[in-house]
């Protein structure tokens, strides 16, 4: 119900404002929607076109829950999301790749994702995007595009150095973002990252740059040869049956930026030392039962935001939420 509603008032707007209007324009906003369309052109390449699903993070399940304010989330935002009343979400976890039928053992499936649709008073929405990389390989909507291009030029009988070797050479931080991930063994044990910087306003007009940390219960991670034993969608199947148990809690905080901290460079950590704020507490009661159906028309921007929220000067915010519209575009009739 929420799904269909979503992708009626939000993504034809989005879509028509972000990529018909601005290439009408022949604005900057012109070389976004460009951008956005060779990423997408990009991730198909590289995983192949699969109609139906998302280019990136393509397997996934979706379930329902509240979230619920901390009391000290109101002294960094005024969000209505942070007023302490119980929220209803839309939580979807999933594999990384635009590949369907990815076993979710697979080092492939690395980072796992966790987005969050809060379903505020009055219809509005406002959503999370995260995943379990500590920070991004990349900083700009370029050099993802240019990451993916080659991981598709370098084949297994790729002359060495390859394409991909040579990118991971000039952009040191990819390999260590990527060494940062390991298979969970449930979507519930698992800790994501917003990795994107956003401001928060508090009713006093003080403004704070922020990053979401979502923590489980308790984190656990298996061996590479723990993971690679397991069943093709054991994680996909886990998140029902420990549902139909009881449910599953996180806690929501905000990681905040330190003075000389970069809001604009999500490949760039943020020293473990600074100070985090509880935000809230999310708890996760029960899986759709129509979660395959569901996830299709299903749209979590970064973007979308509320009064008390803002984009950083982040350049991946505004990159993620077009190509995210355009892959909606092409996984939806
Ligand atoms: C240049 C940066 C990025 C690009 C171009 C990109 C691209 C995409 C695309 C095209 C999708 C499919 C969207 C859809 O069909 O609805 C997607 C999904 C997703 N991405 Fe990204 N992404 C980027 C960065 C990130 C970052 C920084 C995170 C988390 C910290 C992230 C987490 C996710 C998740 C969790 C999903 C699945 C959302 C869902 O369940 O609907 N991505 N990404």
């Amino acid at each position: 119900m929420a799904a269909t509603r979503q992708k009626h008032t939000l993504a034809a707007p989005i879509l028509a404002a972000g990529l018909g209007m601005a290439a009408a324009l022949g604005t900057a906003a012109a070389q976004d929607a460009a951008l956005a369309t060779q990423i997408v052109d990009a991730l198909n390449k590289v995983y192949g076109v699969h109609p139906g699903f998302r280019a990136n993070h393509a397997k996934g399940v979706v379930a329902e829950g509240f979230f619920k304010a901390a009391p000290e989330a109101a002294r960094l935002s005024k969000a209505v999301l942070f007023n302490g009343t119980s929220i209803p979400v839309t939580v979807r976890f999933s594999d990384s790749t635009g590949v369907p039928n990815l076993p979710d053992g697979s080092p492939l499936a690395n980072p796992h994702g966790m987005a969050i649709k809060f379903h505020l008073p009055g219809g509005d929405e406002t959503n999370i995007v995260i995943n379990a990389l500590k920070f991004f390989p990349v900083s700009s909507g370029e050099d993802f595009r240019d990451m993916l291009l080659a991981v598709a030029a370098s084949p297994p009988e790729a002359a060495k150095p390859t394409k991909l070797e040579q990118f991971a050479a000039s952009h040191p931080n990819m390999p260590r973002a990527l060494a940062t991930v390991a298979t969970p063994d449930s979507f519930a044990d698992e800790e994501y990252y917003g990795v994107n910087a956003f401001i928060f306003v508090n009713e006093k007009g003080e403004r704070h740059a922020v990053r979401y940390v979502m923590a489980p219960e308790r984190l656990v991670h298996l061996s590479a040869e723990e993971a690679a034993k397991q069943a093709q969608d054991f994680l996909i199947d886990e998140l029902p049956a420990r549902l139909s148990r009881g449910p599953v809690t996180f806690r929501l905080k905000a990681q905040l930026a330190g003075p000389g901290d970069s809001t604009k460079d999500a490949s760039i950590p943020w020293p473990e030392s600074n100070e985090t704020v509880e935000l809230g507490m999310l708890t996760i009661t029960k899986s759709a039962s129509d979660s395959l159906e569901v996830q299709k028309t299903l749209l979590f921007l970064p973007g979308q935001l509320i009064d008390g929220i803002e984009p950083s000067d982040d350049p991946l915010i505004g990159v993620r939420d077009g190509a995210y519209a355009v892959s909606l575009s092409r996984r939806t009739p």
